[in-house]
């Protein structure tokens, strides 16, 4: 890339930092993370130098010098520096569970229903921002690049805009549409923190849509621009112009694909294959979250069993589902609720030596998980909604023999990419999804072979690096070199 993002390289805030903190028989230590956006943006950051601004996921406020100690080995390995914020415990509770998760997260999945409009959430979403704010400063420069990421953050850009005017925020989850965004108590002041940046970007135009017509209705006299070379500009002022556009995340494709070839993977899929006994086995990997479309999986499986019996004791539901957001009510209920169903469902169809969904409940490392991916015959991503969903781009890339069906939710942001080559599914429509079941289950070698190609095809050619050279010379092409007034 031949911009020059600065003497410190570019600044990556985000929520959580890409390391978690753990603490065992009151030793505590850090190790490095996992998640979309951790594997979406490391090798950028190590290749480019630079900086990752966020969260240890701990309202530990007692040990701040030791944590920093820990952190400075991690930063040398990973080839940038790591920089903690950290919250109290109600910091925790206001904003994190409160305004990030009991309010955007759910809103802006369509879920309205969900959300507590707290007013307190919303003073301390504000405060912690400026908590952010405050180090970012601290450790960059004017002229730096920053980049924000995801709905925490939001407010970050024109807390910032002032000292450092080159930010740009990236949205890993979708923008909802003018009906569901209204309902939000704050939706205007949201709204033109979105365009405090000089780049607000979305995974789909889809997203960008919504933005564009929520815009629209609050700002009804404001110009929108279609700009030469991709994006829309709205100005708001004349000198300050916002470009908004869409950029799907990926994966490190290459990288998962390697891992599905490895000895160690193939062996331990093979095992996982001989272990349910030539079985077809459907496979669901997803963090534990009422927008994966969990049950409403299950429910669609136990149709498929009862509508077609010759299917007994020839499938197996494989779930791994990730353990998330604890301590938020309606996560621990929702974990509740799927226990209760896998019960039911297994208690209903099982026999002696048959089980029809396994059931794990556990975070598990790369090489069982690329083992499960490559295992499984067909792969289930049934999201009520998603920003991207790229279980659902691994599930692909460690398919090299192109063996594998991929069913997908035409809600989940991947469903633009994937959708010519998966069976997508509405989540909602229960016998729909038995049906795409049964079609995967049965497809044809050629067909399957011949879309699953398709789709790997596909996020080869846009993988993570393309995503982030994209986001990255868009965002660098848009940079000031001189400071606006003020005028929003
Ligand atoms: C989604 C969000 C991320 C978030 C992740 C895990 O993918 O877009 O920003 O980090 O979920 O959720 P958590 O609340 O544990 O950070």
């Amino acid at each position: 890339m031949s911009q020059n993002h600065g003497s410190k390289g570019f600044i990556v805030v985000s929520n959580r930092l890409p390391v978690v903190l753990e603490e065992q028989n009151g030793t505590l230590s850090v190790k490095s993370g996992s998640g979309g956006l951790i594997s979406a943006l490391s090798p950028a950051l190590r290749d480019r130098g630079g900086s990752w601004i966020g969260w240890l996921g701990t309202s530990e406020t007692v040990r701040i010098k030791h944590i920093k100690s820990l952190l400075g080995p991690i930063s040398s390995q990973s080839g940038y520096r790591l920089l903690p914020i950290f919250m109290t415990h109600q910091e925790v509770k206001l904003f994190y569970q409160g305004f990030c998760n009991e309010i955007v997260w759910p809103l802006f999945h369509d879920l309205q229903s969900r959300c507590r409009f707290d007013p307190t959430y919303w003073d301390t979403y504000l405060k912690v921002n400026q908590k952010f704010a405050k180090v970012t400063v601290k450790h960059s420069d004017r002229w730096n690049l920053i980049w924000v990421n995801d709905y925490h953050l939001i407010p970050l850009g024109k807390m910032l805009r002032d000292k450092r005017p080159n930010c740009a925020f990236f949205l890993h989850i979708p923008f909802p549409p003018p009906d569901i965004f209204m309902k939000l108590p704050w939706r205007q002041q949201v709204m033109e923190q979105l365009l405090s940046y000089r780049l607000t970007a979305f995974q789909t135009d889809r997203d960008a849509d919504n933005f564009l017509r929520c815009f629209k209705e609050l700002n009804p006299r404001s110009r929108v621009m279609t700009r030469k070379g991709g994006g829309r500009g709205f100005k708001l002022s004349h000198q300050w112009e916002t470009v908004v556009g869409a950029f799907p995340i990926s994966i490190d494709f290459r990288y998962f694909e390697g891992l599905a070839k490895s000895p160690a993977v193939r062996k331990k899929a093979d095992q996982i294959r001989r272990a349910h006994q030539g079985r077809r086995i459907m496979l669901g990997i997803d963090r534990l979250d009422y927008t994966k479309g969990i049950l409403e999986r299950f429910r669609a499986f136990e149709l498929l069993l009862q509508r077609d019996p010759s299917l007994l004791g020839k499938v197996t539901l494989v779930q791994l589902l990730v353990p998330s957001r604890e301590d938020v009510t309606s996560y621990r209920n929702l974990r509740e609720e799927i226990d209760r169903e896998a019960g039911r469902i297994i208690g209903r169809f099982a026999t002696l030596d048959w089980i029809p969904i396994t059931y794990m409940y556990q975070s598990v490392g790369q090489e069982d998980l690329a083992a499960l991916y490559r295992a499984a015959h067909v792969g289930l991503v049934t999201s009520l909604k998603d920003g991207m969903n790229l279980v659902s781009k691994e599930y692909c890339a460690c398919h090299p023999d192109n063996d594998g069906v991929l069913i997908l939710s035409e809600f989940a942001g991947s469903a633009v990419e994937l959708g010519a080559g998966a069976i997508t599914v509405n989540p909602y429509d229960m016998e729909g999804m038995a049906n795409a079941m049964q079609k995967a289950l049965f497809m044809p070698d050629e067909e399957r072979k011949r879309r699953m190609s398709l789709m790997r095809r596909r996020i080869k050619g846009w993988d993570v690096f393309r995503w982030m050279d994209s986001f990255l010379n868009t965002a660098a092409g848009l940079t000031l070199s001189s400071l606006p007034k003020r005028e929003l």
